[in-house]
């Protein structure tokens, strides 16, 4: 459960987000609105990237701003390019590496990141240079690293952004099938349609809320007139 209370973000005189309440109990939860509205700012309170001007931001019950650590362990964080998060020369070096951080063995951590991988389909990737790797690979790559932590919380700041149709289909269906909850600011609206909550925020504040594909229709109709 995410909540935050009265929480405002403020840049000099400029408010990035106006005082906003809210609960997060449900499995997805998207984030749309246009360039500028305040999405990643909202998404950065969850792991403390950003800290509240007011207010107060709850992860389970932990305070981002007052345990950082416990919050980041739970908090999986996927950005819109890959090569920000992935770390290490080969696909299974770099799931192994976040295993690592799991406390796996070292001895069951490449065949553990090898499963991982074969569950998303990668398995011919394994020991692929990650250089060498498409966009859309990379990200379901980084997808799966973050996954490999067991994450109970999944933040993705426009996670499908770089990639082709069928590529942001594939991650939309690893975002929507993990077990973590799910946050994710996007405009791919097909994406944000097939999550259970959506927010739709402008100039910093939550303008609409409610069920996603009311929201996105909302959205959409916005957009189109
Ligand atoms: N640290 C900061 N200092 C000043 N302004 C900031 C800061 N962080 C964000 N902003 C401004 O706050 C607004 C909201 O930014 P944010 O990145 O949250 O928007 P967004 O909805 O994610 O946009 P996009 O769709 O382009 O990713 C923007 O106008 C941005 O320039
Ligand atoms: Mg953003």
């Amino acid at each position: 459960m995410i909540r935050l209370e009265a929480v405002d973000v403020l840049a000099g005189d400029r408010v990035v987000l106006a005082p906003t309440s809210l609960e997060l109990a449900e499995a997805s939860v998207a984030l749309v609105g246009p360039n500028g509205s305040g999405k990643s700012t909202l998404l950065r309170l969850l792991n403390g990237l950003v800290l509240p001007s007011h207010g107060r931001v709850h992860v389970d019950g932990d305070e981002p701003e007052h345990a950082l650590a416990a919050v980041r362990r739970r908090v999986g964080f996927v950005f819109t390019d890959p090569d920000a998060q992935l770390v290490m020369p080969t696909a299974v070096e770099d799931v192994a590496l976040s295993l690592r951080r799991t406390g796996v063995p070292r001895s069951e951590r490449d065949a553990r990141a090898r499963e991982l991988l074969a569950a998303q389909g990668l398995a011919a990737l394994a020991d692929r240079s990650v250089r060498e790797l498409s966009s859309g690979q990379r990200q379901l790559l980084a997808l799966t690293s973050v996954l490999a932590t067991d994450p109970a919380v999944l933040v993705c700041d426009e996670p499908t952004t770089l990639l082709d149709l069928h590529h942001a289909r594939r991650v939309a269906d690893v975002l929507l099938a993990a077990p973590a909850q799910l946050v994710v600011a996007t405009h791919d609206l097909d994406l944000a349609a097939r999550t259970r909550r959506a927010l739709w925020l402008d100039a910093g504040r939550v303008v609409a809320d409610g069920a996603a594909a009311d929201v996105v229709a909302a959205y959409r109709a916005s957009a189109a007139s």
